[in-house]
């Protein structure tokens, strides 16, 4: 298979529907998404226009996505961060697939750049989320319990 040597609209596209036909298949990362989108055909097709969007944002400053990916993820039931490391080996090996080494590089830099602010912010924001239950629970043990008058 010829790869790809320049990014265009259109490899985009080929690139994320292949990543997310993957991710879809993928047994911890697949019902994540399923669960947050749904698992038809129909229920992704807005999902990878965003995503097609995101991207010529990202490698083509089309400005074509406006978004707030991390309210977006933060939103979503907790899960494992470690998952980003299997996000990206996903997306690393569809890159390369699909491209020459150098455009598979520009690629697999910014997912890594991206996916690394994203997951330090939501591991802040639970350390945040963590620190508010400590506190609530420690409060619980110290003060009176709540006083019915006399
Ligand atoms: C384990 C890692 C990840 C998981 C489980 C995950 C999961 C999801 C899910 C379920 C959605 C759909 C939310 C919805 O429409 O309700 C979503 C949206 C999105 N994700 Fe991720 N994601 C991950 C990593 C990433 C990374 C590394 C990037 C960027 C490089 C990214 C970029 C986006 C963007 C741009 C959207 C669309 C946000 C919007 O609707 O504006 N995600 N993600």
């Amino acid at each position: 298979m010829s790869r790809c040597t320049e990014i265009t609209e259109e490899s985009i596209r080929t690139l994320v529907d292949s990543f997310y036909e993957r991710v879809r298949k993928d047994q911890e990362l697949g019902p994540i998404f399923d669960h947050a989108i749904g698992s038809t055909d129909e229920a992704w097709e807005p999902h990878l226009q965003v995503m097609y969007g995101f991207w010529s944002s990202v490698m083509l400053s089309s400005g074509r996505y406006r978004g707030n990916p991390l309210r977006k993820h933060l939103s979503l039931p907790p899960f494992d961060t470690a998952l980003f490391d299997r996000w990206l080996m996903l997306f690393a090996e569809t890159a390369r697939e699909l491209h020459n080494p150098e455009l598979a590089d520009l690629y697999i830099a910014k997912s890594a750049q991206i996916a690394g602010s994203l997951r330090r912010m939501m591991e802040a924001e639970r350390q945040t989320d963590n620190r508010l239950e400590a506190t609530v629970q420690l409060r619980s043990f110290v003060e009176p319990r709540s006083r019915t008058p006399d």
